[in-house]
């Protein structure tokens, strides 16, 4: 039988395509993961009553170490469906499930949905303009990782820009806001002193990207690190260098100061 990957998009049950929900309805099993991804304006019981089945939530764990032993055997014998917030193949690590299924004898199906990805053009910065992405993590103990300031530093020598997801601990409950993720650069600058995020670094934060008003901000560190974004999922963007309708969008949809236009060509 088939594995269907369908992906829930954005923020609330309603982001998930006419396909999927068909698709879903239709299947014998119907798991989720939320852990790499959340979406802020439904609940699990809301997906359960417009999918019209239980839904089984998987952990990291189950997901990573044991999609063998839980999922696959039962997608060997009927239709099972696989959600995950978002598009099920961006920025998580489903490809490589596709190919345990596939190695497993699993034939496996992927339904799109919108994904955090394309959702970041509300920003107004072109989407062709961004360079490789990275995630902001927590540092635990003594490992304090800080790979994501090198790809900004990257990026903004070839003039692009950064998207930077934040850092989710499901099992905890803890979601990285853009305020943490600000302070969290500003520490690793003072550590690497390369002058590539600063206060007076231009960001641009998305906050819950989906919902009909999502938070659109764009300022300088020192005072959108203040800022109260609201719920969570939240992104942080580093421009890289803007084109003047970038510059005018951010001044006139996300707040920015006027002065940037200076910057812009
Ligand atoms: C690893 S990515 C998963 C992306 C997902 N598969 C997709 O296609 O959207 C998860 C991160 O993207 C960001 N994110 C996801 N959904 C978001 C939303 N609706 N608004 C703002 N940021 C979001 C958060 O930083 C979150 O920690």
């Amino acid at each position: 039988m088939v594995l269907y990957f369908i992906g829930l998009g954005l923020y609330d049950e309603k982001d998930i395509t006419l396909k999927g929900l068909e698709i879903a309805r239709r299947c014998e099993k119907v798991y989720a993961e939320f852990y790499t991804s959340l979406l802020a304006g439904t609940t699990l019981k809301k997906i359960e009553e417009l999918i019209k089945k239980e839904i089984t939530v998987l952990s990291r764990e189950d997901v990573e170490l044991n999609f063998e032993r839980i999922v696959l055997p039962e997608a060997k014998e009927k239709d099972v469906a696989f959600l995950t917030a978002g598009d099920p193949m961006v920025a998580t690590t489903h490809a490589e499930l596709r190919i345990r299924a596939k190695k497993m004898g699993v034939k496996s199906y992927v339904i799109h949905a919108p994904s955090i990805y394309s959702a970041i053009a509300i920003t107004g910065l072109h989407i062709y303009k961004f360079g490789k992405s990275a995630t902001v993590a927590y540092p635990e103990g003594n490992w304090f990782p800080t790979s994501y300031y090198d790809v900004i530093k990257e990026n903004k020598e070839r003039g692009l820009h950064t998207l930077l997801f934040l850092d989710i601990k499901a099992e905890k409950g803890k979601y990285m806001t853009a305020n943490e993720a600000m302070e969290l650069l500003l520490k690793v600058e003072e550590m690497k002193g390369e002058g590539v995020f600063t206060p007076n670094t231009l960001v641009v934060v998305l906050a819950r990207a989906g919902s009909l008003e999502p938070t659109i901000r764009a300022g300088y560190v020192r005072d959108l690190i203040e800022e109260d974004f609201g719920r969570q999922p939240h992104v942080l963007v580093v421009p890289g260098r803007l084109h003047i309708v970038e510059a005018e969008y951010l001044v006139e949809i996300a707040g920015a100061p006027q002065e940037i236009l200076k910057l812009a060509r």
